[in-house]
Formats: structure tokens, sequence, C-alpha cells
């Protein structure tokens, strides 16, 4: 290749790389291979603390942001200018894998780290964040740190965000050391040039087709809702059938609608999910008073989950009525999809072609922080296949060989951005 970058010849260390990621898998909530880090858990602390060590042996500098998003910093011979990003983070949902943000946090340190041994000298500053809470777990709403960078949360919003045991965002992040107001979080215009976040792709396409790197093109808009259900309790052996207001009956209805609305909105990729139900009092013989669930539909089109989501308002409020429930329903965030730039796009691409490697253009389906950052500058993602498709569980899977080749590609990528 020809240009600033021509005559780079980099070395990404994959063992070393493979080493990190099974040293992080280590600091977790539930015993290997079962990786579990929630947000500000005492696991997530000392994952933040592993993270800051690698950056610190990658020559990086460290900078922290008031909800502890980490930036580690590379500065170019222009500092000056926009810089070129990286990353994605390192919470984890209970029963996790050890790859699913983790690739993209320490691979981007060793795209960085071998950069350097290969001489080169950026002119934009090259900086990798470990972005706070991609993962809903905590506190109901994904990607927390990368939403505020991207002013799309607003602050007083996210101060006022509780956890199930009641506690707020603000409680939390003051007692992990996050100082500052969250307004300060927000991204200045113009703080990137671009950005690239290479992680798993979570699904098969990349296994099934053989081709090592994927390069995302568009992002589906994730929403979620919240959806309280208040019946009427009562002995499960004495109240007759005709009297109940049974919540969890009402919840089931809703639970699915969803699955048929996501099912037939007209477009394939609309998904509709209930990953949380929860029933009151919970006892076998007494009919359910209250019930809890949280609902996940998505799409590429907003149209279609449009249509999805009317579908389901309409059900829930049908089966309420006939049931005698009262039904709360809550949106947590609809946010639109991401389109990936052409040109970052076309850079991610020339540095497959430069390394030998195919690649293909493809959708995320899951969501990422670069659906937040797609928003405040060009951005795309580079994806590596995972086995089988699986992620969100403790069999997740990349191979060193893969994870490498991405680590590569960013480099490349980040270095042609950058010079
Ligand atoms: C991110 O983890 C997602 O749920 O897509
Ligand atoms: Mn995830
Ligand atoms: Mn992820």
């Amino acid at each position: 290749m020809s240009g600033p970058t021509g005559d780079l010849r980099i070395t990404v260390d994959a063992a070393g790389l493979q080493r990190r990621i099974d040293e992080l898998a280590l600091i977790s909530e539930a015993p290997a291979p079962v990786v579990t880090r929630v947000l500000f858990s005492e696991a997530d602390q000392r994952g933040r603390e592993y993270v800051r060590g690698a950056a610190r042996d990658a020559g990086l500098a460290l900078r922290e942001d008031a909800v502890g998003n980490i930036f580690a910093r590379w500065e170019g011979s222009e500092p000056g200018l926009p810089a070129v990003g990286s990353g994605s983070h390192t919470d984890a949902i209970p029963n996790a894998g050890r790859y699913d943000g983790v690739v993209g946090v320490l691979g981007a340190f060793e795209a960085l780290a071998a950069l350097r041994r290969a001489g080169f000298r950026p002119r934009r500053s090259l900086e990798v964040v470990m972005f706070t809470a991609e993962e809903p777990t905590r506190f109901g709403l994904g990607c927390l740190g990368s939403r505020l960078m991207a002013g799309t949360l607003p602050a007083a919003r996210a101060s006022a965000l509780r956890d199930r045991e009641g506690r707020s965002l603000d409680e939390l992040r003051s007692a992990a050391g996050c100082t500052g107001s969250l307004e300060s979080v927000r991204l200045a215009p113009g703080a990137y040039h671009s950005f690239i976040e290479l992680h798993i792709e979570q699904g098969p396409v990349l296994e099934h087709k053989g081709i090592p790197i994927g390069i995302v093109e568009r992002i589906a808009g994730p929403s979620s809702y919240r959806v309280t259900l208040h019946g009427e309790g009562g002995h499960a052996g004495a109240m007759l059938m005709p009297a109940r207001h049974d919540a969890l009956a009402a919840g089931a209805q809703i639970a699915l609608a969803v699955e048929r609305a996501a099912s037939t909105s007209g477009s394939p990729d609309t998904v509709g999910t209930v990953g949380v139900f929860r029933v009151e009092p919970g006892a076998v013989n007494s009919v359910p008073f209250g019930a809890y669930l949280e609902i996940d539909l998505r799409d590429t089109r907003l149209d279609t989950r449009r249509r999805a989501y009317s579908r389901i308002r309409r059900a829930a409020a049908a089966a309420c009525r006939r049931r005698g429930v009262r039904m709360e329903f809550e949106e947590i965030n609809a946010d639109p999809p991401a389109e990936g730039d052409p040109k970052t796009i076309e850079s991610a691409e020339r540095a497959c072609a430069r390394l030998g490697l195919a690649s293909l253009r493809m959708v995320s389906r899951a969501y990422h922080d670069s659906l937040f950052m797609a928003r405040v500058c060009p951005t795309t993602m580079v994806f590596i296949p995972c086995r089988n498709g699986w992620s969100h569980r403790p069999e997740e899977y990349a191979s060193p060989a893969h994870i490498a080749s991405g680590a590569e590609v960013l480099a490349h990528t980040m270095a042609s951005l950058a010079a």
C-alpha cells in the first residue's frame, strides 16, 4: 500500500493478547468459565484496575471521566487535531463469556502497542476508550458511558437512574471514585476524527461463510420497555377462576404478543425478547398480584419496529382489560439504527486487503457503544468470528488467530486514519 503507512510492518502479539484476555476473565463475580462483571461491582472495579494496568503497559496516558469511562491516549504529533478512537466495554452480563467487549479494549491496546513497535508516529492522537456500562444489567439501560458522551442521555436522567436495590448512579459512581458532574462527560464537538470498534460478531455469519473479518455498515436500533402489572392476589385454592385478576397470566400474554409481533413485522430483522419476568409474591399457592417484565425490541428499520411496538401495546392493553389487571408501560429507550461511515469502512477494507484478509460488509444486530459514537463522528466496527455465533454465555469463544487478525486490521485502519 502506498501512502504514509505504506511501509508499516505490524506484528500483533497474539499470545500476549490472549494471555491478557484470559487474565481479565478470571476477574469475575462467578467461578470460571463464567464471567460476570456488573457495573461498579467489586469485580467491575478490579476489572477496571486491570484495564488501567494494561493501558499503562501499552505506554498510553490515562484519563477518566465522571461516569468512569477510561480514556487511554497516544498523543499524536498534532495533538490539537481530532483523535482517532477505538474501544469497547469490559462489563459483562451475568453468566457471560470472556470476549464480548474485552476484545475491543485489550485488542485496541495491543493494536497501538504493535504500531509503536513498528515505529509508527501518529499525526492525530490515537485513543482507546473503555466505556462504562455498555450492558444494561444494573440500570436497565445499556451504553451509559457512550450515551452520555454523545449527549443523547441527559445528565439529569442519568442521575435519576436507580438499580433494583434503589441505589442511584450518582451514589454508585461516587463510591467507585468517579467525581465531577455528569454534564462534563459529553464530548466536545470534534473530539474524534473517527471511531472503529473491534468486537466479536456475536452471530454465526462470519463463521458460516469462513470469512475472518466483518465490517459493519449498519447497527440495528434497540428499544426497551418496562411493564408493571397490578392484579389481585389471593389463595390459589380458594379463589375461583372467574374472580381472578392474575398479573402473571396477563404478563404471559404480553410475552407471547412480543414474540408474535416481532415474528410478523414484515422485516426479518425485527427481534423481540422478554428477558426479565418477575412475579409477586412468587408462591406456588398464591395468585400472582404483580408482575414485572422488560421487553427488548430491535430492528434495522424503524418503520417495522414501530409497527411491532404498536401491536405489542394493543395486545397488552387488550389482555389487561380482559383480565382486570392494571398496566404501566414505560419506554426505557428507543434508539434509531446507526449507519457506518463509508470512508471509515473503506479504510478498514483497505487494511483487510493489505493483510490479505477477506472481509464482508455486515449489519450488527447487537448494539454497541458505536451506536452512540456514530452520532458524534464517522464510525464503523470490525467484527471477528466467534464459535457457533455464541455470545452472552460462558461458551463464547473466538480463536487467538482471529483476534490477532482483528487487532491487525484495527491497527492498520487507525494508522491510516491518523497519519
Ligand atoms: C449488547 O450487549 C446488546 O444487548 O446488544
Ligand atoms: Mn454484551
Ligand atoms: Mn459487547
